[in-house]
């Protein structure tokens, strides 16, 4: 008996004791089949039984029943102690079957297991996607796993370009993570990019108010924008996939770890473009690598490889692109798992005495952006872009 038990019930043991305790009455279906599983099927459905999920006590003992008859026939032993519950359990659903054909057992073992099989292959083929992936967002894939909310960047046809569109969306999807119930946060790219940087396509798109109304309104929508990076409550990471332009490098310095592919570059060609830095990386950036450092990036442009980022601190880590996804993810998956609430106040002990301060830099660097986009610099030069005169 304590061979085939385990045969059947091994495999699930850390749940069996604990829950066998609290087994419901036993409703056997017997099937109506005919009889024609051969041993051959039988032994298949024993291997495939192993690899089910856990089916529930019900289910478990409906399969232990069988396994009995089929193998040795009716119910001959002893009827357990009331105490011994677990066997008592087990030999009731054995006794159950009553003087059932082995053949007709093993013929609705092979059966049940072959129902099990199928309702936990169409499950695991249709929910993960749909339940992980959150519905409502064009510009990105928001997903939700293994204590992981990761906000993916979705334009890899225009290096994730942010339009309008995708600054509110990863507005919301922000505001969306912080209070769900995942312990950190992760944005990253999709495709050979990580981000282009605004949109400058964004500045075509004049209201009837006219320019001055644009640029207030960019204005509004940046420091918006900065301010969610700012205040957002959990640790966020950025998976820098690619190489990374404008504002999505200026509001690296408002992550907790940045981790990048041997791929990525950093590049801030704010002076080209006639315009100013903004993420707050002006005070960011020379805090990080200091202002001489934080001059060649942010006013003459200079274009950092992922190890100069990594050493000058504005990078975590680097690792091999080849390994980038894998590695990446592996990491962070561990960290996930640590206590959630000490990640969320230590971040809360690093960072909130700086709150105020980067909310006042926002609000400058904004102002002083919304002007900049007014200058003929800055409308000559993303008029270049826009009409192929001019990349970085
Ligand atoms: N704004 C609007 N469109 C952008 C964009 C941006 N920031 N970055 C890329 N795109 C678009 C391109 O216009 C192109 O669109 P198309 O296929 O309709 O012509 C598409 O994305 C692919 O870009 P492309 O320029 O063909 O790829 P590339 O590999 O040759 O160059 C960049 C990539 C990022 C170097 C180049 O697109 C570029 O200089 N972009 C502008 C970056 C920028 O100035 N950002 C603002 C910083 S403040």
């Amino acid at each position: 008996m304590a061979g085939a038990s385990g045969r059947v019930v091994r495999r699930w043991y850390p749940h069996v004791l604990r829950s066998f305790l609290q087994v419901p009455a036993l409703q056997l279906h017997v099937s109506k089949t005919a009889m024609r599983a051969s041993q051959k099927d039988f032994e298949s459905a024993l291997s495939q039984v192993k690899l089910l999920k856990d089916p529930g006590n019900e289910v478990k003992l409906k399969l232990y029943a069988l396994y009995k008859q089929a193998t040795e026939g009716p119910c001959n032993t002893p009827k357990p102690g009331v105490f011994d519950l677990i066997n008592k359990a087990k030999w009731d659903a054995w006794n159950a079957l009553g003087s059932l054909p082995k053949e007709t057992a093993r013929q609705n073992y092979v059966d049940l297991v072959s129902g099990l099989s199928s309702s936990s292959d169409s499950s695991s083929q249709v929910k993960p996607e749909a339940d992980r992936k959150q519905r409502g967002y064009e510009t990105l894939v928001v997903t939700s796993e293994d204590s992981i909310t990761k906000i993916m960047m979705n334009r890899p046809a225009k290096k994730n370009a942010i339009t309008t569109q995708m600054y509110n969306e990863i507005m919301l999807a922000l505001k969306a993570a912080s209070k769900d119930d995942s312990a950190i946060t992760v944005l990253t790219g999709n495709g050979d990019y990580y981000s282009s940087g605004n949109d400058l396509s964004n500045f075509t798109d004049i209201p009837p108010e006219g320019i001055e109304e644009k640029a207030k309104s960019s204005a509004i929508l940046l420091r918006d924008f900065v301010d969610c990076f700012i205040d957002f409550p959990k640790p966020l990471i950025a998976a820098v996939n690619g190489p990374a332009v404008g504002i999505s490098v200026t509001i690296l310095g408002l992550f907790d770890t940045v981790y990048a592919s041997s791929r990525a570059t950093f590049h801030t060609p704010f002076s080209h473009l006639g315009q100013s830095p903004e993420g707050c990386s002006s005070y960011t950036f020379p805090k990080i690598m200091g202002p001489a450092k934080a001059a060649e990036m942010l006013i003459f442009g200079k274009k950092l490889t992922a190890a100069e980022a990594c050493a000058q601190g504005l990078v975590s880590e680097v690792f091999p692109d080849s390994t980038f996804q894998k590695e990446v993810w592996t990491r962070l998956k561990a960290y996930s798992k640590l206590p959630p609430n000490a990640m969320r106040i230590s971040k809360q002990v690093i960072r909130n005495r700086e709150k105020e301060k980067l909310h006042a830099i926002n609000a400058e660097e904004s102002r002083v952006l919304q002007e900049r986009w007014l200058s003929d610099e800055c409308t000559n030069a993303v008029m270049n872009f826009l009409t192929r005169k001019a990349k970085l």
